[in-house]
């Protein structure tokens, strides 16, 4: 296990390990206080974050080590003056560590072929594992169990935090249902190659344009913005009236089971992809969700670095 790209590479059980530690790393902290001590971790940014670059950066404080805010339009590598591969060759000779967010899939798994040192997809066009994980140690805590719960994701299918859920949970054996307009289905690649994983832990994948069949007596609800980083501001009119029938509501959160938890990846835009009252109600976890992120990454690092 020597990078994060992309949950579909790591094994159910190096998972279930890295939320293992995250566990442990929250519940005392102080005991991984020196653990990456003297240590620098690169964090490459292309698209704007409050949460990744927060719980990046205090994580490694917290682990002793130290780490680097690098702003991809301020780098050689913008404008072509420098290659990725030459890039990370240089980064990789300094850095103990790297996590990169990205508008292209690509440049980070070029990032990933030329490095010397692990790198951690910290969200590109088509996946945020990382985010997952803290998802995944959010479950854990509000349900006691991950196998056999049902997650219900509802609105942009073709989405990377959609993509790396379904990633996540056909791998630990969770039905997942997705819940998206036609044409904002899944990559068929994606649902491909997690209905294979569904088959190997037991669960049950469906993609279908039916919210209503989707969110039935689901225990967790998730949705994510309709206008992610990516997406142009010209498109917005369009996606709003496409994704209006998956808003998360009253109403639709009725099919769920009724102890069903409220997830977000958050940054959230109430009145859209969800009501203020989901959001802001008994059923929604998503600072917790969005604290997990920290914990969860911590563990990540630990596990990446070979501290552990
Ligand atoms: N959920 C998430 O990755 O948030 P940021 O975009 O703020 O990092
Ligand atoms: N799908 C969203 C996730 C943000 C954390 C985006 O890419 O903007």
């Amino acid at each position: 296990m020597k990078h994060l790209i992309s949950l579909k590479d790591w094994s159910a059980e190096e998972i279930l390990g890295v939320l293992a530690l995250a566990a442990k790393v929250k519940a005392r902290p102080d005991k991984y206080r020196k653990a990456l001590r003297q240590k620098t971790l690169l964090m490459i940014f292309e698209k704007p974050s409050l949460r990744t670059r927060l719980s990046f950066e205090i994580g490694m404080t917290q682990l002793g080590g130290h780490a680097i805010y690098y702003d991809m339009s301020t780098s050689p590598m913008s404008g072509g003056k420098e290659t990725i591969e030459d890039s990370i060759k240089v980064m990789s000779r300094m850095c103990d560590i790297v996590m990169a967010r990205l508008f292209r899939h690509e440049d980070i798994l070029e990032m990933a072929e030329y490095a010397t040192i692990p790198v951690i997809n910290a969200l590109t066009d088509e996946g945020h594992p990382c985010q997952i994980l803290a998802d995944l140690q959010t479950i854990q805590e509000k349900k006691g169990t991950l196998k056999g719960l049902k997650l219900a994701y509802l609105g942009d299918g073709f989405n990377n935090v959609t993509h790396s859920l379904m990633q996540g949970c056909t791998k630990l054996g969770i039905h997942i249902s997705v819940g998206s307009p036609e044409e904002q289905m899944p990559a068929v690649e994606v649902t491909e190659l997690c209905s294979q994983f569904a088959q190997e832990s037991g669960c049950e994948l469906v993609v279908t344009d039916d919210p209503v069949e989707a969110i039935k007596d689901a225990d967790i609800v998730y949705t994510d913005s309709w206008m992610s980083y990516h997406i142009p501001k010209d498109e917005e009119a369009a996606r709003v009236k496409l994704f209006t029938p998956y808003q998360v509501n009253a109403a639709l959160m009725k099919n769920a089971k009724p102890d069903a938890i409220f997830m977000n990846c958050l940054p959230a835009l109430r009145g859209a992809e969800q009501t203020a009252e989901v959001i802001d109600g008994p059923q929604s976890v998503v600072f917790d969700e969005a604290e997990n992120r920290l914990h969860a990454q911590k563990a990540v690092m630990l596990t990446l670095c070979g501290a552990v």
